[in-house]
């Protein structure tokens, strides 16, 4: 079973190829694998201009397309579906991806499949490795922060999101007031290495609260009042605020993977979305899942951030159930994991 999958929610234009033995093995094989990152499009704007990243997609795309299926030497015809993240997300980006997943879908007569760029994040670590359901997943991108039990393709429940920020976005604003440019957190985990992880002691909202959501305005906030007061110059002083900062991040996110552990025990915790590229937060959800009996994992890193093999993938486990869209499908730019939420998503990205 070979899957297209396209993605273009946010400021990544990607398509890739993933092809999944028969039978029951869950690990796919990517057969190519492109991505088109806007970051010299949208870095002098400090974040994501929704109209620069529609545009864009639509200029790359159908190079992107014919770059994949060079790469994986196959036709449209070897194609046993075509995926496309369909929400949620920026919804200029969305309608490109969805009309161009349309488009070969009808020309070639093969399923279409719409995909939440959410679940393409939840599944994508079934992607490389074999990891059963039901499992725990922490959830960190640019516009989300959530904990949810995964029960299979489809089947999640929430048990606490962010009621301000996403992680990813407050990484970005930090990165921003600290002029070290946009996306963030790569950034910050790379200057945070040098630096003194308690020289400043940083708000923890939400810690050692009962439940599992999470809070990041404070943070951001105290981050900004205490980058007035740095002397200028000073690099120590950066190295420390970007450790003590990513500490205080962990501090939280292990607090409240601590409290859904408990209150929904599972033998694995899985971490993804961008956010999950980060060494530092790795190792520390690693240690908490092990005080809880479970393991960690969290996909290699170039599939934590937006990327089209994820959407394949996830595609790929729609087939395998039957679930294919049709035609009329309407792209969302709110599209909850877990239907009796809002989803109301947060910031700009998704
Ligand atoms: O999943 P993603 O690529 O896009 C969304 O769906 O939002 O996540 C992007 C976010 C950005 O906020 C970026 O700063 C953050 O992931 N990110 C990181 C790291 N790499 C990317 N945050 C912390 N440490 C990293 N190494
Ligand atoms: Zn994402």
């Amino acid at each position: 079973m070979r899957v297209l999958g396209i993605e273009t929610s946010c400021d990544e234009t990607a398509v890739a190829i993933v092809e999944a033995p028969a039978g029951s093995s869950p690990v796919g094989r990517i057969l190519a694998n492109v991505v088109y990152s806007q970051l010299t499009e949208h870095r002098r704007f400090g974040g994501v201009v929704p109209e620069i990243a529609a545009r864009a997609h639509l200029e790359r795309i159908d190079g992107l397309l014919t770059d994949a299926l060079a790469e994986a030497k196959l036709e449209l015809g070897e194609l046993d579906g075509i995926a496309a993240t369909g929400g949620p997300g920026l919804i200029g980006g969305v309608m490109v991806g969805v009309m161009t997943a349309k488009a070969l879908a009808f020309a070639h007569d093969k399923p279409f499949l719409a995909v939440n760029h959410l679940e393409g994040h939840a599944l994508s670590v079934r992607l490389t490795e074999e990891v059963a359901f039901p499992y725990l997943l922490l959830l960190v991108s640019g516009g989300h922060c959530q904990l949810l039990t995964v029960q299979g393709p489809g089947d999640y429940r929430q048990l606490g999101t962010t009621i301000d920020d996403a992680v990813g976005e407050c990484f970005d604003k930090t990165a921003k007031l600290l002029g070290l440019g946009f996306p963030g957190g790569p950034a910050i985990e790379r200057i945070a290495k040098d630096g003194d992880t308690q020289r400043f002691a940083l708000p923890r909202p939400m810690w050692r609260k009962r439940g599992c959501d999470f809070s990041f305005s404070g943070l951001k906030t105290a981050v900004r009042q205490t980058v007035e007061k740095l002397p200028a110059g000073d690099k120590q002083a950066v190295a420390d605020l970007c450790a003590s900062f990513q500490r205080t991040v962990g501090d939280v996110l292990v607090d409240r993977c601590a409290n859904a552990l408990e209150l929904a025990p599972m033998s694995t915790l899985v971490v993804a979305g961008g956010v999950a590229a980060n060494g530092y937060l790795r190792s520390r959800l690693e240690k908490v899942a092990g005080e809880h009996g479970a393991r960690l994992v969290a996909p290699p890193v170039k599939f934590c951030t937006d990327n089209g093999a994820m959407i394949a993938w996830a595609g790929i486990e729609h087939l395998r159930m039957g679930k294919i869209d049709a035609l009329d499908f309407r792209p969302r730019p709110r599209w909850p994991l877990d239907a009796r939420t809002s989803g109301a998503g947060v910031g700009s990205r998704a």
